[in-house]
């Protein structure tokens, strides 16, 4: 299928790299494609960032058919553009895709679509360790209809963003909250799939956690809460008595794609790997008699974020001495290492964009 380019007239200016937050800085150009029955996906494009215009109807506005995805585009050194993963992201895609009665795509295509649209948009990838092109690729419902059903036509797209770190404290240890009157998401539900649903549903206890002064919420499982789950916006890891303890993907997490990098890593290193149940009392526990050692997060957009704190109701435990820890350290120089092309891509894991 050919990709039509409409260009805009004008391109913008990308914020200094110091001022990068994350996902305010939209680039020129975005990629489209619609999905119909009787055409299938059809009409790939590339053209001007802009508002769509859709029904007030829309299926994806009140029944929240939508799944999306997120990854990025890194510079190195000498200058080339690397995609990480990014067809480990598009599978995963596909998978919500199938969760949620949504049509999947075609990967060579929408790799190729995201390739060109990243060359074009090169001028927006900045530089500095920690910034990045963040890409959301994201499909919506679109059948103006107020019944409940799957949609008859969707719309696929990628936007682009200009990114610095997720998180205020940037690399330093972020601080979480545990839930104990809010669920995420219940096995054999949607929880592991990158669906808006899991997002709106997280809501109320993020601000709360916020109001708290928490930078994001820790789940428990939805029916003991008593197992560990993940964050907000990223996969969880532990370190307990020198193992790397991650909770099992029990259907109700989502597959990180980072989660499996540093799994991956962590066993090339040598290190014990633990999938399994974790509850929340071992972690404590573990706090106690000090074989806890060192907490943190995994994510495109978190990349590795140490944890400093965690609060669970009144009870709150201290993790390391306000700095982020060795190990999470060495995975968070690791992965960047590789993401920005200054070690040797040992796991295949990076696209060049030529
Ligand atoms: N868990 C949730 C709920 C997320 O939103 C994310 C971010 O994508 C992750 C985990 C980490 O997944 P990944 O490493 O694929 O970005
Ligand atoms: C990501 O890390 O790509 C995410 O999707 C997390 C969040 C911004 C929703």
């Amino acid at each position: 299928m050919d990709i039509k380019v409409t260009r805009v007239a004008k391109t913008g200016t990308r914020p200094k790299d110091a001022d990068l937050g994350f996902g305010t800085a939209f680039t020129d150009h975005m990629f489209v494609m619609d999905y119909s029955v009787d055409k299938g996906w059809h009409d790939p494009r590339i053209e001007p960032y802009a508002d769509f215009s859709m029904s007030p109807a829309a299926m994806v506005l009140h029944y929240g058919q939508a799944i999306f995805e997120g990854l990025k585009a890194y510079k190195t050194p000498d200058n080339k553009i690397q995609l990480f993963r990014a067809r480990d992201n598009f599978a995963r895609m596909n998978r919500s895709a199938k969760g949620l009665c949504i049509p999947e795509l075609d990967i060579d295509l929408v790799m190729g679509a995201l390739k060109q649209l990243v060359k074009l948009e090169e001028n927006w990838i900045p530089e500095t360790l920690g910034t990045s092109l963040y890409i959301r690729p994201t499909i919506i419902a679109t059948d103006p209809f107020l019944g409940v059903r799957s949609s008859f036509t969707f719309k696929f797209y990628i936007i682009l963003c200009s990114v610095g770190a997720y998180y205020a404290e940037g690399f330093n240890p972020v601080k979480i909250w545990v839930a104990k009157d809010h669920v995420r998401a219940v096995r054999r539900g949607v929880g592991e799939f990158k669906t808006a649903a899991n997002y709106a549903a997280s809501l109320s206890a993020g601000e709360h956690a916020k109001k708290e002064g928490y930078a994001q919420v820790l789940w428990l499982d939805a029916l003991e809460m008593k197992y560990i789950e993940e964050v907000g916006a990223m996969n969880i890891f532990f370190i307990i008595k020198g193992e790397l303890v991650t909770p099992n993907l029990s259907g109700s997490i989502l597959p990180g794609i980072t989660r499996y990098s540093v799994i991956d890593l962590a066993k090339k290193w040598g290190m014990t790997v633990s999938e399994r149940k974790i509850s929340i009392d071992e972690i404590f526990t573990a706090s106690e008699d000090g074989s806890l050692t060192e907490v943190f997060g995994s994510g495109t957009a978190a990349v590795i974020s140490p944890v400093g704190e965690i609060r669970y109701g009144d009870r709150v435990i201290n993790i390391g001495d306000g700095m982020p820890g060795k190990t999470s350290m060495k995975f968070y120089d690791a992965l960047t290492g590789i993401q920005y092309g200054k070690e040797q891509d040992t796991e295949n894991w990076i696209e060049v964009v030529e």
